[in-house]
């Protein structure tokens, strides 16, 4: 016979008792028990609860209905489970948090959310990928063997362009899967694509005026802005960008070829050759923004632009979105004539990657690992683009959802009029996510429309079936005359 309540005061330090009671089964009610416990403050912010087995034991249950609870709190934001650490009471959880308006971390992209701090309880806001899955064994086996093997001038200041072993191993990867033509010489660490976006244009190695693709960051654009740089922004349509707007007053073009940011739809041959072409005929630049250019899904990935001419395009990359935007760390595949204008932007003594991290990416490409991290990843995030399309087909048909080939979110087009509301909705249901009038340029030329950018790489695994139902029950219903968006 199952006991009705558990003393945690040995486990978890504190006097708690457990009521199994009323309707739905012995996890319905464990889950409510563990909720109300939190909720009522009784079980403290980072408080570690008990392994799913001596839980089990205690209670008399399956070790699977512990399991099943506890993984419905974390996907509800009570508790969190980090790898190495079990699972803990979630920090600043407020009583009844799911049913007021959660609070949501600063917005990295301006727009119109609330600046407030906290939590949401599903996270689904473009931009990052899922930080339980970061490769911490692999990443500390290239570490070790990083260092152990690094030579002592290594551990002097640091070379501007990079380490000679990342810049090696980047050459063979970028031309491998991504047909980027380039040498070592030719490649400048960096920490991101917003540094090199610092370095180019804040550092005066490029002057404006810009062309953008009218959809885009707010936060590159703030960044341009900060640089003094005026940006002139294209029309945007299934297609990518509309090069042919190009003028011969830009000075250089912003582009994401491989996926359009946010929108999705890869740039076509012909348009990528025609931006090139007018590169070279009116001695302009392409800027390659390759953010997430290792993850599609349903083809062969498209090659990088920069392989068409790498005199005109200075491609870029980070590992913001295959490893972690923690590491801080890209590069830039520059035309030769830039090399040296970036090395002086960027100053004497490299100040902003730090060596030993490229020194560990540098093992991490050659050893093969971040090859397997990024197969493994690409599986996986197949298999919740597959799950949230089948699930919109069947629950929400009238939303069309776009920029599923490729990368780390999806583009649900809405109703007109209907974007702010349901991301009011979304905020009151605990969800983050993005409208996507919050990345189009204030003076784009084409009328704004509605959608919701939602980041489906975001949340862990456990986390990701609660957050996209969660999406389904706030998206508006059919308007009367919609056909298809
Ligand atoms: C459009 C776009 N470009 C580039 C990046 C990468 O930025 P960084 O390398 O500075 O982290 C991101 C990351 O989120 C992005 O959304």
């Amino acid at each position: 016979m199952a006991k009705s309540w558990v003393n945690l005061a040995e486990r978890i330090g504190a006097d708690l008792h457990l009521e199994l009671t009323g309707k739905g089964g012995r996890r319905a009610a464990l889950t409510r028990a563990l909720r109300e416990a939190v909720r009522s403050g009784r079980l403290a912010p980072g408080s570690r609860l008990p392994p799913y087995r001596s839980l089990a034991a205690d209670l008399g249950l399956a070790r699977n209905t512990v399991a099943d609870a506890y993984a419905e709190l974390v996907a509800e934001g009570w508790l969190t489970a980090l790898q190495g650490s079990g699972t803990r009471v979630a920090d600043r959880v407020e009583p009844s948090l799911p049913r007021r308006s959660p609070r949501l971390e600063p917005s990295p992209v301006g727009g119109r959310r609330p600046a407030k701090t906290g939590r949401p309880v599903h996270n689904l806001r473009q931009g990052q990928p899922d930080a339980s899955s970061f490769p911490r064994a692999s990443w500390l086996a290239s570490a070790r063997r990083a260092v152990t093997a690094a030579p002592n001038e290594a551990f002097g200041p640091g070379d501007p362009r990079g380490r000679p072993e990342l810049r090696h191993a980047l050459a063979e990867y970028l031309a491998r899967t991504r047909g980027v033509r380039t040498a070592p010489g030719r490649i400048v660490v960096c920490s991101g694509f917003a540094h090199a976006l610092r370095l180019l244009f804040g550092g005066r190695v490029l002057r404006g005026p810009l062309a953008v693709e009218g959809y885009g960051l707010a936060f590159h654009r703030g960044l341009l802005s900060q640089a003094g740089i005026r940006t002139r922004p294209l029309t945007v349509d299934g297609d990518g960008a509309r090069v042919d707007e190009l003028t011969g007053r830009e000075r250089a073009v912003l582009l994401t070829p491989a996926h359009q940011f946010p929108t999705g739809g890869p740039l076509p041959a012909r348009r990528r050759t025609a931006a090139v072409d007018w590169a070279r005929s009116s001695d302009g630049l392409v800027l390659e923004d390759d953010y997430d250019g290792e993850f599609r899904y349903d083809r062969r990935p498209i090659g990088a632009l920069q392989g068409l001419d790498p005199d005109r395009v200075i491609y870029i990359g980070s590992v913001s979105k295959s490893l972690s935007p923690a590491v801080r760390l890209g590069w830039m595949v520059l035309p030769d004539h830039l090399v040296d204008g970036v090395l002086a932007a960027k100053g004497e003594r490299e100040a902003w990657a730090g060596v030993l991290d490229q020194l560990t990416l540098a093992d991490f490409l050659a050893s093969g690992s971040y090859d397997r991290h990024v197969r493994r990843m690409r599986q996986r995030y197949r298999a919740r683009r597959d799950r949230f399309v089948t699930a919109l087909a069947e629950h929400a048909p009238h939303v069309h959802v776009t920029g599923i080939a490729a990368g780390l979110h999806a583009v649900l087009r809405l109703p007109a009029g209907t974007e702010a509301t349901t991301v009011d909705a979304a905020t009151r249901a605990g969800i983050a996510l993005d409208g996507l009038s919050s990345f189009r340029h204030p003076d784009a030329p084409f009328p704004p429309e509605d959608g919701l950018v939602v980041g489906y790489a975001t949340p862990p695994d456990h986390a990701v079936e609660a957050a996209l139902n969660a999406i389904l029950r706030i998206l508006p219903p059919r308007a009367p005359d919609q056909h298809r968006l």
